[in-house]
């Protein structure tokens, strides 16, 4: 009998190759490709609601118009676009304990009072969602727990539930039977997240997926599963610490980069209606290295803290840490430091921490944190009621950022009367302090 034919799967982009070797030619991920029967292949792409024929741009609105369904959580409602919309299929994803099940199950409660809602999940045990149930205060007839890790059984059960609305707590433990790979490999995870989609679009029904992150911090698959579902939300936040921050990276039902912040408690998340005084409460003021930066990625933002520490290395080649940021960007940020304004950061250690455990990925955050950079090297407290945004390009200009209006106005909200911009700002007000590169930057801060 010849040898059962295999093919290696890269767990990162979903590539597959004929031979195994230590990087994948498709993403330059390294050490991410395993070995796997090969599949059918199965429908990726997006799925519409039944309605098929053309029609005039002008009549298309009533189609539009779903009913949306409330998750119980105003501000959630608000990221996703005004709530779920029916056959809209959510990736949920997070590290694992970051408080995904916590949340779905809230949800799941919130939207029972008045609907059926099935809770399928092959990580725990239905008692174990009995237990989280009771303590957060989510027990409720209408609501349904399934533990299931076969795909085929729990979509029957869809079908014969025919719920108003579907949890799927993790893709990485559903395995379909029609596949011989493992759960959780690229192949598994791609045929139960298209059954999935399949079913919710057919049946009308909004269905949430789980997804764990790996420690690299991306879903297994990450680039086959976006594609398929509608919205991509990302739970965030810093172990030890209650922030949670949900953010809408995709969305086909609504604007991606909104953002929803919770804090967790004995008694599951509660929704932060003020985030931006929470995020500014703990900080502390007059310390060397603290910049307070207007952070967006969609159209609301929020005021959070920028923290950088500046010391003496002790080892031959100087440490670069960051939390919530990109390393490699700091490392650009130092180098033009250094070129524009001649100081010596070779032999300092630079650590860099974006408070509330929000990872920044716009280049807005470059400006606070050269400010925060310098502020800790000198040891001096940048003015508390500074705050800053804007990109820096490698000649040193402070380049113009997404949404100016709305950080300037979430700034002086909460007091800040001396806001730094990029000189193209074209907004006049006595609070904005406008600065054309980086010297004109810290100059700034040595007016205090
Ligand atoms: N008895 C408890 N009291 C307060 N918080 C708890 C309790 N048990 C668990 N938690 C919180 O819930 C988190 C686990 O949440 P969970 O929803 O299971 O995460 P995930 O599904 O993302 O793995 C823990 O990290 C902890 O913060
Ligand atoms: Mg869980």
């Amino acid at each position: 009998m010849p040898r059962q034919k295999t093919v290696y799967v890269c767990s990162q982009c979903g590539a597959t190759f004929p031979t195994w070797s230590g990087k994948c030619a498709s993403c330059g991920s390294w050490n991410t490709l395993t070995e796997e029967v090969p599949t059918k292949k199965i429908k990726s792409s997006y799925i519409p609601p039944k309605q098929t024929r053309p029609k005039p741009i002008t009549q298309a609105k009533k189609e539009q118009s779903y009913r949306r369904i409330s998750t119980g959580f105003h501000t959630l409602d608000e990221a996703l676009g005004g709530g779920i919309v029916p056959g809209q299929v959510i990736l949920l994803s997070g590290e694992p304990g970051i408080g995904k099940s916590t949340l779905l199950l809230q949800i799941s409660s919130n939207i029972a009072k008045d609907r059926k809602v099935l809770y399928i999940t092959g990580e725990e045990s239905a008692h174990q969602v009995y237990l989280r149930g009771e303590r957060i205060g989510a027990l409720t007839d209408n609501l349904l727990v399934m533990s299931e890790t076969n795909l085929e059984t729990a979509i029957s059960a869809v079908e014969t539930e025919k719920p108003d609305f579907l949890v799927v707590d993790s893709v990485q433990t559903i395995y379909s039977s029609q596949l011989e790979s493992a759960a959780g490999s690229v192949s598994q995870v791609r045929e139960v997240s298209g059954k999935l989609t399949e079913t919710a679009k057919e049946m009308e029904i909004p269905v949430i997926i789980v997804g764990q992150v790996t420690k690299e911090g991306s879903i297994a698959g990450p680039k086959v599963l976006e594609h398929i579902v509608d919205t991509v939300a990302q739970f965030e936040g810093e172990r030890g610490h209650a922030y949670r921050v949900l953010k809408i990276i995709k969305n086909r039902f609504g604007a991606a980069g909104e953002l929803a912040v919770f804090s967790m408690e004995d008694r599951g998340l509660k929704e932060v209606a003020n985030p931006s005084s929470f995020f500014l409460a703990e900080r502390p003021e007059g310390k060397p290295g603290s910049v307070i930066f207007p952070f967006t990625e969609g159209s609301k933002p929020v005021l959070i803290e920028v923290q950088a520490l500046v010391s003496k290395t002790v080892y031959a080649v100087p440490q670069r840490k960051t939390q919530g940021f990109d390393i490699n960007r700091l490392a650009i940020i130092t180098a033009i430091l250094e070129k524009e304004t001649g100081i010596f950061l070779k032999d300092r250690d630079i650590f860099v921490n974006i408070v509330g455990g929000i990872t920044v990925k716009e280049p807005a955050v470059d400006l606070p944190v050269a400010l925060a950079v310098i502020s800790s090297l000198r040891n001096i407290p940048v003015n508390p009621k500074i705050a800053a945004f804007g990109e820096l390009g490698l000649t040193g200009e402070v380049r113009s950022v997404y949404y100016t209006e709305q950080r300037i106005k979430e700034a002086k909200r909460f007091g800040f009367d001396r806001i730094i911009v990029p000189a193209s700002t074209d907004i006049n007000e006595p609070a904005l302090i406008k600065v054309r590169n980086i010297t004109e930057a810290l100059k700034v801060l040595n007016e205090g």
